[in-house]
């Protein structure tokens, strides 16, 4: 709709409101100029002022006492009484969601169609000899607050719409009609009120409207905490959901990592893949969490990372390395540390990476640890990595057997390699056929495709 058709549209409904609303209060003055009951009529107007500033919106409607107090004006005072405490009421609102013309004047004539509509029903009844302290006024109040509440409805949504009577009969049934079993008890609750006052008074009245808004005060006070707590719920979750595709972003950048060293050097891909794999099930064998087999497996893969900055003689040559060269090898650790810390969650995955040359006896490289002070996964690399370097196919040196690879991890127990992790992997190879194979691409592959559920750190 062109924007300067909805403004005319929108005035159009402003004016007609405006009309309907002043024709409602001409017709109730004419009706009856006099306000009975103004004593119960102020504080009833009070309590509505009071509900409507406190309102809370709920996933239908919204929790305010005041339509049902406009009624119990209009049922005690008359529809003049009414219709000018419905007009103040929507006026609250209009200034409190800071409706605009349209909006407000729909809101403040459908409110006013009601409180006429009950007060004209009420009027009938007292002129029939029916009084306030009368069974049969609290039953017409029943009847008149069904109508009223209707009332409203239909006229509220029927500019809320603007496409047709079908639209409103399928708001009417899908509505208006599911709620009227709370709006009939909403309605004996109210019709209640005249009664009440009849019967004890206007100080009554009083100390039922304080217990009426301190519990809708106190829902919304539970309302707005509860939407707090689920904003702050939603919020986390979008964190955890960020958090879990930046992983899934780091794994993919860390595995293309890999797989430049692949491209570089096939064999010390194929061996970061078998250091992975036997790392791992070492790992395992000592009693590790789910979270640490995934750390080392990764750290496995990488474990050698840092070796990219080496020149082809130190990567593929097979001379004897000169002293320098061999002070470059030992800068591998610590470089390919510092490549994966980069990666937000891979923290712990670089600290062992660090350290995977250390020896327990402290003679390692870079930071000389010893014992216990070197990470444990790292002390499950350092032995997988040894294993693999003597046993490996694809190696420039001669493979040499199970057996003696065995024998040689338990000579170096205790000076290069932690005793314990060692052991725990010859358990493993004497129970398993654990094997990599170095030849074909399948066992590399199988590894780099081993993506953690959760590579992060749980600290
Ligand atoms: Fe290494
Ligand atoms: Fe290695």
């Amino acid at each position: 709709m062109p924007v300067t058709r909805h403004i005319h549209t929108t005035s159009r409904v402003a004016i007609a409101n405006i009309i309907v609303t002043v024709a409602l209060l001409a017709a109730s003055a004419l009706a009856s100029a006099t306000i009975a009951h103004p004593v119960p009529a102020a504080l009833l107007l009070a309590f509505a002022a009071i509900s409507e500033l406190i309102s809370v919106p709920l996933s239908k409607g919204r929790l305010s006492g005041c339509f049902g107090a406009v009624l119990v004006i209009a049922w005690m005072s008359g529809p003049l009484a009414g219709a000018i405490a419905a007009i103040l009421v929507t006026l609250i609102d209009a200034v409190k969601h800071r409706s605009d013309l349209a909006r407000a004047a729909v809101n403040t004539t459908g409110l006013a169609l009601a409180a006429t509509a009950a007060g004209a029903m009420s009027t009938i009844a007292v002129k029939n000899g029916v009084g306030l302290d009368d069974g049969w006024f609290a039953v017409v109040c029943f009847g008149s607050y069904l109508v009223a509440i209707c009332l409203e409805f239909w006229w509220v949504y029927s500019f809320d719409l603007g496409d047709g009577v079908d639209r409103l009969t399928k708001m009417t049934r899908e509505v208006l009609l599911p709620l009227m079993p709370q709006f009939a008890c909403m309605a004996c609750v109210t019709a209640a009120v005249p009664l009440l006052y009849a019967q004890l008074g206007a100080l009554a009245l009083l100390l039922v409207f304080i217990v009426l808004l301190s519990f809708q005060s106190l829902v919304r006070e539970l309302l707005i905490s509860r939407r707090r707590a689920e904003r702050l719920d939603e919020s986390v979750r979008e964190i955890a959901e960020r958090e879990a595709a930046f992983e899934k972003l780091s794994f993919g950048a860390l595995r293309a990592l890999v797989q430049s060293i692949n491209l570089r050097d096939r064999m010390t891909a194929r061996h970061s893949g078998a250091v992975a794999k036997y790392a791992r099930e070492i790992a395992r064998e000592l009693g590790c969490s789910e979270q640490d087999l995934e750390l080392v497996h990764m750290a496995g893969l990488l474990h050698d990372v840092g070796k990219l900055i080496f020149d082809d003689a130190i990567l593929t040559g097979t001379q004897r390395l000169t002293d320098e060269q061999f002070e470059i090898v030992k800068r591998h650790p610590g470089v390919g540390a510092e490549l994966v810390r980069g990666m937000p969650g891979y923290e712990q995955v670089s600290d062992i990476i660090r350290h995977h040359h250390e020896r327990i006896d402290g003679r390692g490289y870079p930071d000389g640890l010893a014992g216990d002070d070197i990470p444990l996964l790292s002390r499950c690399i350092s032995v997988a990595d040894t294993y693999d370097v003597m046993t490996a196919r694809d190696s420039y040196r001669k493979p040499v057997p199970r057996a003696e690879a065995i024998a040689e991890l338990r000579r170096v127990s205790g000076a290069q390699l932690d005793g314990t992790v060692v052991e725990a992997f010859v358990d493993v190879l004497a129970r398993t056929d654990l094997s990599f194979d170095h030849a074909s691409s399948t066992d590399f592959a199988r590894q780099l495709e081993m993506q953690p559920s959760r590579t992060r750190a749980a600290a």
